[in-house]
């Protein structure tokens, strides 16, 4: 459930028409919804009432600090994966200690940057990255708790490039091997063994990918604290999907009692890490018909809005619902929606029906709250879109739009060339 909706053939978010926003900041344009927001994030934490648990929303998902900021009010901590999500979740008044820090690749400075910053605890994904938050901790006379993030094997029938659990993939280490390694780290002076951590996938539409990891989790769990491990926290990660056409992924509530009754009387803090659920349908992205041309075997409707915006169509071939914001009654096509970036894979949809847009129409791109604006680039040289926060009958400017000076901030031209 969400709150862009139709009033009189006009696409409004929570109270204000789309077309003013767009009419007032421009085009290609983020807008998520306050209501929604909130309404998700109240909808999966109270799923999870009955046991104790820390939701640690996912940064990458959608970045920005006023998102971050909505969320940390609401009790939120947060996932991050790099030293730049740590730095936005403290801007955004996110406490430390609900920060939990994931990523196959931290560097000495991040982990260095994570002791100070005194975080909840750091997933660790290898032998090696444990070695180096040991030393990095005990020259900072600190301890370091950690997760050991395991990989459970289990296939979360997703888009391959964002399954995370299985034996191929880079994340985490193997349940096999990770039973040395945290008696390496249980002997290690500078850390503490805290959890065990592990994400599967994401965009997952079934709760028995979940369950599987889980199972195999606890019985892990059993065979750490046989050996005097403690393990006060699981970490289950994020995963849990969107509907953007005709998927039909568990509610909240379905999801939190399926991993309930898994978790049985394990005596844990769950962690759970969602990212695309929380925000993914609180946002679209509004972009204006610049052209449309028919060719001999198509026709093209060509949006401001491209893959450097809004890149999972390109890199996923992912569907997002494409909707007018004024709705249209003229003649269904069949069209390719694309931008202006100098690419084939620039596209935005291919092959969708829809009512011949006219030029300088506005489309609303649905469900583009998650890994749309936190995905974007500057490619072609391209500013980036600006992002609003509809709260009510209100909205708010929550990242500006780029200008071209922000484009070349950070290059010179060397003294060598004149
Ligand atoms: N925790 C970890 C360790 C993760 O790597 C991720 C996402 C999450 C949590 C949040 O997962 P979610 O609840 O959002 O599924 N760019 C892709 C998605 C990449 C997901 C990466 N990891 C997309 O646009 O579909």
């Amino acid at each position: 459930m969400n709150h862009f909706s139709f009033h009189d053939d006009e696409l409004y978010c929570e109270s204000v028409p789309l077309a003013r926003i767009a009419a007032r900041e421009g085009t290609p344009l983020y807008v998520y919804s306050r209501a929604t927001l909130e309404r998700h994030f109240k909808a999966f934490d109270d799923a999870f009432a009955a046991v104790r648990h820390l939701t640690c929303y996912s940064v990458k998902a959608n970045s920005n600090i006023a998102v971050l900021r909505l969320f940390g009010r609401l009790g939120s901590g947060v996932d991050v994966v790099s030293g730049g999500e740590i730095m936005r979740a403290l801007k955004a008044g996110i406490a430390p200690e609900k920060i939990v820090y994931s990523g196959v690749g931290k560097t000495r400075a991040e982990i260095e940057r994570a002791l100070e910053s005194g975080i909840l605890m750091f997933n660790v994904e290898s032998a090696q990255e444990l070695e180096l938050i040991s030393r990095a901790a005990s020259e900072k006379g600190a301890r370091a708790r950690i997760a050991l993030r395991v990989n459970p094997d289990v296939d979360p029938q997703t888009h391959p490039y964002i399954s995370t659990g299985l034996k191929k993939n880079k994340f985490g280490v193997s349940i096999d091997d990770a039973f040395e390694v945290y008696e390496r780290a249980a002997a290690m002076p500078a850390i503490e063994v805290a959890g065990i951590d592990c994400h599967i996938g994401s965009q997952i539409t079934s709760v028995t990918p979940f369950v599987d990891a889980l199972s195999r989790i606890k019985a892990f769990v059993q065979r750490l604290r046989a050996l005097g491990i403690a393990v006060r926290y699981v970490d289950l990660g994020g995963g849990l999907g969107i509907t953007y056409n005709r998927e039909e992924p568990p509610a909240p509530d379905q999801y939190a009692a399926a991993v309930i009754s898994e978790l049985g009387d394990l005596d844990c803090t769950l962690i759970l890490e969602p990212g695309r659920c929380l925000v993914g349908n609180a946002g679209c992205m509004v972009t204006r018909v610049l052209y449309t041309k028919q060719t001999e075997l198509k026709e093209f409707v060509i949006v401001d809005a491209a893959m450097n915006d809004l890149i999972r169509p390109s890199l996923y071939d992912a569907h997002h619902t494409l909707t007018a914001v004024r709705q249209q009654h003229g003649p269904v096509v069949r069209a390719d929606i694309v931008g202006p970036i100098c690419e084939s894979g620039d596209f935005l949809a291919h092959d969708r029906e829809m009512n011949r847009p006219s030029q300088g129409d506005l489309l609303a791109v649905m469900s583009a709250g998650a890994y749309g604006f936190s995905m974007a680039s500057n490619y072609n040289s391209r500013l980036r879109a600006a992002e609003v926060l509809v709260d009510g009958s209100e909205y708010h400017v929550i990242r500006r739009r780029e200008t071209f000076d922000d484009l070349v901030r950070c290059e010179m031209i060397p003294g060598c060339l004149g």
